[in-house]
């Protein structure tokens, strides 16, 4: 299987990035795993010209930015994960910015030609966050669930891992998240 992850943190070797390290290593041998970090990219938010819904048959949007070669590695994969930290109880905007330019994998979004260039494709979200989970990570799982019933995606899971403090700090249960993270996405 060909997995993509996509690391939303500002940080690469941060809370985030360290969860997602041991997710990669435990997806095992037999499957391949490529990482986006989207520090890394100039991926602007979305124009909102609506020139790639003119184009239902490939990700034909106008901005001419790094999210050109994310959509090729994005069709290409199996398995995409989406991980970010809890940021204002929502995506970090550099994720943001590359959610929203999933509009041109979609087209005739509520139309009888509704159709997704990645339906069917596996997604799991991964989320650290400094606080608990209840009453403060429910608004971005809810936008991820839309997002992925958007997209026509397959949901593999969503996987929060709470009250972080440093990376070095990180115990078991973070362990345990990633290893259940791999499973739900390799079986
Ligand atoms: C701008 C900003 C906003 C944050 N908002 C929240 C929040 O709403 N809820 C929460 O529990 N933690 C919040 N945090 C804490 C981060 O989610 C937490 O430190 C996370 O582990 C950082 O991950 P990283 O090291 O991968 O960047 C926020 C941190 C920052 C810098």
């Amino acid at each position: 299987m060909k997995i993509l992850t996509i690391l939303g943190s500002p940080k690469k070797k941060g809370n985030t990035g360290t969860v997602l390290e041991m997710f990669e290593k435990h997806v095992g041998d037999g499957h391949e795993v490529e990482r986006v970090n989207v520090s890394d990219l100039n991926v602007g938010g979305c124009l909102g010209c609506y020139a790639c819904q003119q184009n239902p048959d490939e990700p034909a949007c106008a901005q001419q930015d790094d999210m050109q070669d994310v959509y090729e590695k994005i069709l290409a994969a199996d398995a995409v994960v989406y991980a970010s930290p809890l940021y204002m109880w929502g995506f970090t905007s550099g994720i943001r910015a590359l959610m929203e330019r999933h509009l041109a994998l979609v087209s005739g979004y509520g139309s009888p030609d509704y159709k997704s260039l990645v339906a069917g494709k596996r997604a799991a979200l991964l989320v650290r966050l400094g606080g608990p989970v209840e009453n403060n990570a429910e608004f971005i799982q809810g936008t991820f669930d839309r997002f992925i019933g958007y997209a026509q995606c397959d949901v593999a899971g969503k996987f929060m891992v709470p009250l972080c403090t440093t990376p070095d700090a990180l115990g078991d249960e973070a362990e345990g998240v990633a290893k259940a993270m791999a499973k739900a996405i390799v079986g």
